[in-house]
């Protein structure tokens, strides 16, 4: 008797533990639960635009059938939906209220890919933060990002929107926005997973096929990284990763995000991509992607409907469980606990907090520390209180207040943007020089070149050319792919036009994602590569062109030379034929040569394989030395210190960013070239040095790697014990003396 007591106590204390929530948002959450419908609950699954169709919502929330809206507009809108959702729902759970924040809500940052080219963790924080504090203020408190999809590929329009081609500086990045989100009440939404940016041919939603090691080692991380930093919610993607689409991707979305990495952010679909499984091919009806999807635990569907029309039929047929309902209710509830809904749902409509001092210097920082100096033969930064100048401002992108915006704009407002024509007609008021205007071309795509020679004529009335050139906002983004990576319209036409008269152009480039502009930089006396800059791309910039701010942008992504070279990225394999020497190009191949006469190594005929401007180049208005680095041990058993002494040897004070590289020379398997494993942006005065130091671990250096056995695979994490070797570099060159190492 005695034992059967014991045993029986014991299970109900197993009991008692199993079901008993870990803490108290878990027990409020186990609560309100308990007390809903099982039509409540798969209306907090359900996520709407309450613009995107005719039919009027309010019933919905009404008879909470709503868990989320986005793309509602205006604090008080928003308060009067979340009204209906408190105080008319039987059980009053307040709505999730979601807008694409991607950089900016109405004052607008450089595009993302600009923000990473800033290589300033610090500085993006801190935009992310008063981004926050400017959306909350207007009701938005679940913002669509940040996007940290690693993009090789810059005909994919939304390269825009990422942090560039390196997966450590996209990691960096993605975590430094969740944490200046979530510091400042809005939850972050990182995205999109996974595997998106290796759409095939760079077009949008295509195919992907990606092996779990080269997923693991590239494109996860930065996923990892921001759920790390606290992200409370990710998002699916649109793309079918080796077949099936990430909604119905139980490995991403289960034995990944929630076995392997413990994650209980809220997982919502991306846009109807939970519906999109039919025209995949994926399912048979919408239906069958409403059970595919919850048996992937995707948790919210985004203006996809399927999960009101068909869960319930699902249910009621055993087809699913309502334990798989519950587990998708509990992270939407813990978010909405998590971010103080039940206490606070409604946000204060007469306080919006917008375009603050402290916004404008940010952003001004932001838009000077995001553009690239590309080239420079010594006409920047402009000497215009020598003597009396005259600047032509000419292009397409001169005065652009919603262009210069860039991809993503819900609720930038134009009339605040500074254009480069504004920012450079207020200094002329001060100062001493005149400043002549002529677009040349009226939009980026421009074929009309009458304009042209209107500005060829005011060229010539100009000491100096300020050539502002690029792609209009419309053509990056989602969807925006393009087939050639040319300044679109008639501006390479312009371009000549300008150099043939003889006066220094000075190129301005202001885009979403690296142009193939080789043949118009060779021409210009210096090109100044500023992405899309936001609201006041013009103060930035013109603060470069004048000297009052020294450029230190690097790139984040690798610029082609032509867009055959596509993809091209710096931490590529070696191949076992790699064109080290000049090869022979196309025009220099003897006619009716032998078949092996002229090499056999890895490169284009029309091109070498370098590119216009690798992985992390940027110019200065000074210049730095590197010094040899040096390394605490030879042998890394947990880990090394590298440290390297910089000098700025020119005469400006300026920021340099040093960067640590690793190449593993040999291992399980083949190994990158070249690894971005730290980076540090510095300030150094002119004629100092200083040192950076880098503490380089044992993991640091570790890969997946991959077992297969008949049809079994097995992968594992590890570092190989071989030789390694490092450098501390201003880009992804070999420009310093590597110092060999070994793992033990
Ligand atoms: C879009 C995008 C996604 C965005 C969502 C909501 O299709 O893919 O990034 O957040 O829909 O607008």
């Amino acid at each position: 008797m005695k034992h059967r007591i014991a045993i029986s106590t014991l299970m109900v204390g197993v009991l008692f533990l199993a079901c008993t929530p870990k803490n108290p948002e878990e027990e409020k959450i186990e609560n309100l639960l308990s007390q809903m419908t099982i039509e409540e609950k798969i209306g907090q699954m359900n996520q709407l635009d309450p613009s995107w169709d005719a039919e009027p919502k309010e019933q919905l929330i009404k008879e909470g059938k709503v868990g989320s809206i986005f793309n509602v507009v205006g604090a008080k809108e928003i308060n009067r939906l979340q009204r209906m959702a408190v105080e008319e729902s039987r059980l009053g759970i307040p709505l999730l209220v979601a807008r694409d924040v991607i950089h900016g809500y109405e004052t607008i940052y450089p595009i993302p890919l600009g923000q990473g080219a800033t290589w300033n963790t610090a500085l993006v924080e801190r935009a992310a933060q008063l981004t926050a504090q400017e959306a909350t203020s207007f009701g938005i408190h679940w913002a669509f990002s940040p996007m940290v999809d690693v993009a090789h590929d810059p005909r994919w329009g939304r390269v825009a929107e990422g942090y560039g081609e390196d997966s450590y500086l996209t990691s960096r990045m993605g975590a430094a926005v969740v944490r200046g989100y979530q510091s400042e009440g809005m939850a972050a939404c990182v995205k999109h997973f996974a595997g998106y940016s290796v759409s095939e041919g760079g077009r949008d939603y295509n195919t992907t096929w990606i092996p779990e090691v080269q997923l693991r080692d590239i494109y996860l991380p930065p996923f990892k990284a921001a759920l790390d930093a606290g992200a409370m919610s990710i998002m699916c993607s649109f793309n079918d990763m080796n077949g099936l689409p990430s909604s119905a991707n139980h490995h991403l979305n289960v034995d990944l995000l929630r076995t392997e990495w413990h994650s209980d952010a809220l997982l919502v679909s991306d846009w109807g991509s939970g519906s999109d499984l039919v025209p995949h091919g994926l399912a048979a009806n919408k239906k069958d992607a409403a059970l595919r999807c919850i048996n992937a635990r995707m948790e919210m569907d985004m203006q996809g409907n399927i999960y009101t029309d068909y869960l319930k039929e699902l249910l009621d047929e055993g087809k699913i469980k309502e334990s798989q309902i519950d587990e998708c209710v509990r992270s939407i509830l813990r978010m909405k606990f998590r971010l103080g809904l039940f206490e606070n749902p409604y946000v204060d409509e007469e306080n919006p907090k917008k375009y603050t001092p402290e916004e404008i210097a940010i952003v001004d920082q932001a838009v000077e520390e995001s553009a690239i100096l590309l080239k420079n033969d010594g006409v920047l930064p402009l000497t215009l209180d020598k003597k009396q100048q005259t600047i032509l401002v000419c292009g397409p992108m001169a005065d652009q207040k919603k262009e210069q915006l860039g991809t993503w704009v819900f609720d930038g407002k134009p009339e605040y943007s500074v254009t480069p024509l504004m920012a450079f007609n207020e200094l002329a008021q001060s100062g001493n020089f005149k400043v002549l205007y002529e677009p040349g071309l009226s939009f980026s795509r421009d074929k009309n070149s009458k304009g042209i020679n209107k500005a060829v004529t005011q060229a010539k009335k100009a000491d100096v050319i300020l050539y502002f050139c690029g792609e209009e906002a419309i053509l990056s983004g989602e969807a925006r792919c393009r087939a050639n990576l040319n300044l679109p319209g008639a501006q390479c036409e312009m371009m000549d036009a300008l150099v043939a008269t003889g006066k220094p152009v000075v190129m301005i480039v202001m885009a979403g994602r690296p142009l193939t502009i080789g043949a118009q930089a060779e021409k210009a006396a210096a090109v100044l590569y500023a992405f899309h800059g936001g609201t006041r791309a013009g103060v930035g910039l013109a603060n470069l062109i004048t000297g009052k701010a020294v450029p230190s942008g690097k790139t984040p992504i690798t610029f082609p030379k032509m867009v055959g070279q596509v993809p091209l990225y710096y931490n590529r394999h070696n191949t076992g034929r790699p064109s080290y020497a000049p090869p022979m190009l196309i025009d220099s191949i003897p006619i009716g040569c032998p078949q092996f006469s002229i090499g056999q190594s890895s490169y284009w005929l029309e091109t070498p394989t370098e590119p216009l401007y690798p992985f992390g180049f940027g110019l200065s208005y000074t210049t730095f030395e590197y010094g040899e680095p040096q390394i605490s041990q030879t042998e890394l058993a947990d880990s090394i210190i590298v440290s390297c002494e910089i000098t700025n040897t020119g005469s400006k004070d300026a920021f340099e960013v040093a960067q640590l590289y690793t190449h593993q020379l040999y291992g399980d398997l083949v190994r990158p070239i070249c690894e971005l494993k730290g980076f540090q942006k510095i300030f150094i005065p002119a004629g100092e040095k200083k040192e950076v130091q880098f503490t380089l671990h044992k993991s640091d250096l570790g890969y997946w790697h991959e077992q297969k056995h008949n049809c079994e695979s097995r992968v594992w994490f590890a570092t190989d014990p071989v030789d390694f070797e490092l450098w501390v570099s201003p880009d992804s060159r070999r420009l310093t003396k590597p110092i060999a190492f070994k793992v033990k």
